[in-house]
């Protein structure tokens, strides 16, 4: 019996030592500039290409690593420096830790009875963001991202003007909710979900540098009304997903409350600058609002998932969390003060709270301040190089860690759309840096974002360096009377 103790013991050291080596070279590699971020292979030439099949009889342990090996190698290098695409990027090995552990433990977040401590550092975390947005008596729940925390808003904004909607439904026909025309579309799957329809959200002009303009909104309620609709909610964002740009809460919590709306604020990607006194007047106002969703999985660096929703008015959350009392097998009464299940629309539910955690641990709120402050750092260093550069063009006024440019050229007979386009086409099938086209109005732009902990100087150096390559390449192989 002991030996066969001890084998399984050996057996399975040297499975997690294997899986250990393969986390580190990973992680190492990301400094390795022969290996690519992207690899680039179509998805019809991929699906042939790669044994995905699931046999009849199992293949063996030997076999799993053959094929962890397969996917790490057909992975987008997210945690390269050079990876500057969507709002999140790079590894943070404390966190990345965390996600271990967490799958390791697999505690489920509904009672504290199945997660006791993992209960405590949720409500720690949720505690600490309430605090920061000024929610002194805030609470709120971990969920699956900025869009679940979203449609959170809007429910509470739902259960807010309707108190028994949750258990007699809702007529979403006649309720308008406005957002900025730059927010992100996940408002119009809340939309959806919550019951009121794409076309009742009202989508309010901004100005030139893409935020929500007080006056266009209060036309919008005023037209929503003289169309007999019911205004409800009012999303606010800060840290808007083409441009970082930041809603002026305080001037539409102004217009909430002579409205009595709901005020939420999708604060996915930038309510990390409240760590930051140099950024924090960004959100200027964020305490007069209702609700706020943070996705940590964004600039914070915390691997997905992980994302915060806090709501000033505790009730309001737990009445649209409710299921009455009919989960006998799960919820007692002994301990209703303390099961996060009353506080979340999932059951079963990750412990998304520990990476963080452990984290926010290591580096304190000062780490955080340090983190925001040297991405915009960084941010303003390649807007300089751009503005230096006369080949490229600021297509947006820069307020956080969003670069929004173009190449451009002196030949007005050009299209630049099509041009930026195919420099970015160039740019990912070189598979080196990887950024966003992405569009303001009617121009295509290439968006890189600063949200990676390995992006340096010489990382955008060389980012403009091929920019600006394959734009001359482009220009030079077009016939002279084109
Ligand atoms: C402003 C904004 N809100 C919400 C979201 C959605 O967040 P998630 O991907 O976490 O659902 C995003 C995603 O990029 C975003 O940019």
């Amino acid at each position: 019996m002991a030996d066969a103790g001890l084998v399984r013991h050996m057996q399975l050291e040297g499975f997690i030592d294997e899986i250990a080596k393969r986390a580190v070279n990973y992680i190492e590699s990301s400094e390795d500039k022969s290996v690519s971020t992207i690899d680039y292979v179509s998805y019809n030439s991929r699906q042939k290409t790669t044994d995905l099949k699931l046999p009849l009889e199992g293949r063996g342990v030997d076999r799993v690593l053959d094929d962890i090996d397969e996917f790490l190698k057909q992975c987008v290098r997210t945690n390269s420096g050079s990876f500057m695409n969507p709002l999140w990027g790079g590894l943070n090995v404390t966190a990345f830790a965390g996600e271990v552990i967490s799958a390791l433990t697999n505690q489920s977040m509904y009672t504290y009875e199945l997660a006791p401590l993992a209960t405590l550092i949720e409500q720690t975390i949720i505690k600490r963001i309430s605090e920061i947005m000024g929610f002194s008596d805030g609470y709120g729940t971990m969920t699956t991202g900025g869009s679940n925390g979203n449609m959170l808003g809007m429910l509470c904004a739902r259960q807010s003007i309707l108190p028994l909607s949750s258990k007699i439904g809702f007529d979403g026909s006649k309720y308008a909710a406005f957002v900025s025309s730059e927010s992100h579309y996940s408002v119009l799957m809340s939309a959806n979900v919550v019951g009121i329809g794409h076309q009742n959200v009202f989508k309010v002009a901004c100005d030139d540098k893409g935020r929500m303009n007080p006056e266009s909104l209060v036309e919008e309620i005023n037209r929503s009304k003289s169309e007999g609709l019911i205004p409800f909610c009012i999303i606010a964002t800060s840290g808007t997903t083409v441009r970082g740009s930041f809603d002026p809460i305080r001037e539409l919590a102004e217009i909430a409350h002579r409205e009595s709306l709901w005020l939420h604020v999708d604060a996915a990607w930038g309510g990390s600058c409240m760590f930051s006194s140099k950024y924090s007047h960004l959100m200027d106002g964020v305490d007069l609002a209702d609700s706020v969703c943070w996705d940590a999985h964004k600039m914070m660096g915390m691997p997905l998932i992980c994302s915060a929703f806090v709501v000033k008015n505790k009730n309001i959350l737990r009445n649209i969390c409710t299921h009455g009392d009919v989960a006998h097998y799960l919820f007692h009464e002994d301990s209703k003060e303390v099961d996060l299940g009353r506080y979340s629309l999932q059951c079963g539910r990750r412990n998304d709270a520990l990476k963080l955690w452990l984290a926010w641990r290591e580096i304190g709120d000062s780490g955080w301040a340090k983190m925001v402050e040297d991405y915009c750092h960084l941010a303003q260093y390649l807007e300089e190089k751009i503005i230096q550069n006369d080949h490229l063009e600021m297509m947006s006024h820069r307020q956080w860690s969003n670069v929004c440019f173009r190449y451009i050229v002196e030949n007005e007979e050009l299209d630049l759309n099509k041009l930026n386009t195919e420099i970015r086409d160039r740019l990912f099938r070189e598979g080196e840096y990887l950024v966003s086209r992405s569009n303001i109005g009617e121009n295509v732009i290439l968006r890189p974002v600063i949200s990676n902990p390995m992006t340096t100087t010489e990382v955008i150096d060389g980012f403009l360096q091929r920019v600006i390559h394959h734009g001359n390449e482009i220009i030079s192989s077009i016939p002279e009377n084109q």
